[in-house]
């Protein structure tokens, strides 16, 4: 065994040499192994404080299920965050806010810098809900952090733990197909989420969520990518039938999902898409920014 350096010469190296910090690439997030069963459980309403602090974990709940209806001015689609982020964002494998809280602050290659909490759930606002972020000091962001705080109550922080964000499904050998998408999506989505995507209302609030057109997330978001969406749906959808789809499937619904068109990226370049796509998206995973399908370009925009 080699002499242990004293601990100055150590600290003298290390400011000699900085070495360059490795950054992780969290705008896809690296979850841990899909079939590692979640070992943690948050707690249960019931063991809520009746006190201020419950009752700010109270509001920050009613903000993430009732997004759209309680902050008007933050939502731009007909988005709720709990959409996505499945059983009040408790569920494993449905990037459950146990999952997030812990691993914050963290660098995200996304906008170049490290992101608080606050941060990351503004950038949520932004693309998934196509809004205006709250303010970070605003009460409805602390209540929402309080929420996913209170959530992740005896979570390990620093530590990815089983069930974080959504599995990789690794894309198929033959790639995807957007008529087999096609097809998949009459079979297993429309019943829900209707012909056209659009999703279903009833007297004027959404109880199926849109999953394209004007309503829905927008170009920016994290679900436009066909490697993230399939991930999603392949572990929360058909809703009610996790995990019936095969890989396969969920890639193909997933592509034929998001060639459809959706609110413009906030972030447009120039009003180019090309710059755009460019810029933003040709480093961004598997997604159809920018391209053409069947000779139409995607990525124009919906208002
Ligand atoms: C259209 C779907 C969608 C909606 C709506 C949505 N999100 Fe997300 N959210 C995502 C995706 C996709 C990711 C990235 C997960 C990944 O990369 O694996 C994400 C990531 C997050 C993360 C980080 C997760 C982690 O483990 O680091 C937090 C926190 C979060 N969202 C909070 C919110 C909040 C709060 C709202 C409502 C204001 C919201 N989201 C609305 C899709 C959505
Ligand atoms: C039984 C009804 C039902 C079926 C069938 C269903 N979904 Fe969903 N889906 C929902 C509901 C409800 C939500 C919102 C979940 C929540 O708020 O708890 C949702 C959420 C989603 C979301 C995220 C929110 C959004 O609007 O972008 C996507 C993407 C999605 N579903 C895709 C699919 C796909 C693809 C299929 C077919 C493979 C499918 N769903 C089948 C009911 C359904």
């Amino acid at each position: 065994m080699r002499p242990l350096m004293p601990a100055v010469l150590l600290l003298a190296m290390g400011s000699a040499q900085a070495a360059p910090i490795a950054m992780e690439d969290q705008s896809q997030l690296h979850v841990p192994d899909a079939q590692a069963a979640p070992q943690f459980a948050p707690p249960a309403e019931s063991e809520l404080p009746d006190n201020a602090f419950g009752k700010m974990v109270r509001d920050g709940h009613a903000l993430f299920v009732d997004t759209r209806r309680l902050m008007p001015e933050a939502v731009g689609n007909g988005l709720n965050c709990s959409n996505c982020h499945l059983d009040q964002g408790r569920l494993a494998h449905s990037a459950p806010l146990w999952g997030a809280y812990p691993m914050y602050p963290a660098y995200r290659k996304k906008n170049d810098k490290v992101n608080t909490f606050a941060e990351r759930i503004q950038g949520c606002f932004q693309f998934s809900m196509n809004g205006k972020p709250p303010a970070a000091d605003s009460p409805q962001m602390t209540a929402l952090s309080v929420y996913a705080y209170w959530l992740s109550t005896k979570a390990p922080t620093g530590i990815e733990i089983a069930g974080r964000g959504y599995p990789d499904v690794p894309r198929p050998q033959g790639g995807y197909d957007f008529k087999r998408g096609q097809q998949v999506y009459q079979e297993h989505c429309a019943i829900c989420h209707g012909d056209n995507g659009e999703g279903q209302k009833v007297a004027g609030e959404y109880v199926m969520p849109p999953l394209w057109g004007k309503d829905s997330y927008n170009w920016g978001a994290g679900m436009h990518r066909i490697n993230t969406a399939a991930s999603f749906i392949k572990y929360n959808m058909p809703l009610g039938k996790p995990g019936s789809l095969s890989d396969e499937q969920a890639w193909d619904v997933a592509a034929w999902v998001n060639r459809h068109e959706r609110p413009q990226d906030p972030r447009l370049v120039e009003g180019s898409v090309e710059k755009t796509r460019l810029k933003f998206h040709a480093n961004d995973g598997v997604n159809l920014y920018g391209q053409k399908v069947d000779g139409v370009l995607i990525g124009q925009g919906i208002r």
